[in-house]
């Protein structure tokens, strides 16, 4: 019989928002793909199941996604997709032979994650597969706690957009909605950092870098900030009210 594939949420970084069911399903999983953004870097995934989830007898695979935008509606890059079907293959393969298969994905896998386009091609190639999402916690989430404010409260409108989207969308958005988190800054923060100025909104955003993580860092000085090589885990939310 074919096994059963889990796209697991791990959590923004911090062992400890690991949900209980990440872990039993980890720890019940024989075989693990893990993805990562850099062909020779490790798997910020894996990194934060270390020394949580026992890896001892597990087949652990590491896949290479390349980081590329995708926009929806448009043709993905030739080098996204093959990294899709490569993966696809491989988990198919794993999946026939009976084996449950984990892909743990960092914070939640709705947000913004590889897993889903995995799920997508895995479905195109075997639609009869069961496929099972475990949410976790997302970095928006912890990025809001560690800087102590909530995301939106009574009739408050909450948008999230990643901060590489074109000027003017952002722009819209900043001034459309009262509360906006944007993801992916760390390459834009200067262009983040002009636009929030000529909207006046400045003193009203917080940079939040590695949520939840060792050396996490809240942050209200942008201007300074968008000055410095930025980690990729870098998420600033703009709060109006
Ligand atoms: C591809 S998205 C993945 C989001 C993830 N699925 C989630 O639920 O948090 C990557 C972006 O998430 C944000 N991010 C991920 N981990 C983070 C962390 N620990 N602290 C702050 N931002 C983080 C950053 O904006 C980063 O560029």
């Amino acid at each position: 019989m074919r096994g059963q594939f889990y796209v697991i949420g791990v959590g923004p970084g911090d062992p400890e928002l690991l949900t209980l069911k990440a872990v039993r399903l980890l720890e019940k999983c024989p075989v693990w793909f893990v993805p990562k953004a850099h062909q020779n870097g490790e798997s910020t995934a894996l990194s934060i199941l270390a020394g949580t989830v026992a890896t001892h007898g597990k087949e652990i695979m590491k896949l290479h996604f390349p980081m590329k935008k995708i926009k929806m509606g448009e043709e993905p890059d030739a080098e996204v997709q093959a990294a899709w079907q490569t993966a696809s293959r491989a988990i198919l393969h794993k999946l026939d032979q009976g084996w449950d298969v984990a892909f743990p994905t960092l914070g939640d896998p709705a947000i913004y994650s590889t897993g889903f386009y995995v799920c997508d091609t895995l479905l195109k190639a075997a639609p009869q597969l069961s496929i099972s999402i475990v949410p976790g916690v997302s970095s928006i989430g912890a990025s809001a706690a560690a800087a102590g404010q909530p995301l939106c409260l009574g009739d408050n409108r909450l948008v999230v957009i990643p901060a590489t989207f074109e000027n003017g969308r952002l722009r819209e958005t900043l001034q459309s909605f009262d509360t906006v988190v944007l993801m992916k800054v760390h390459r834009v923060m200067d262009k983040v950092v002009t636009l929030l100025t000529e909207l006046d909104l400045l003193d009203k955003a917080v940079l939040v870098e590695r949520s939840s993580q060792r050396d996490q860092r809240v942050r209200r000085d942008l201007t300074v900030a968008a000055r410095e090589e930025l980690h990729y885990f870098s998420t600033v939310i703009v709060r109006k009210t």
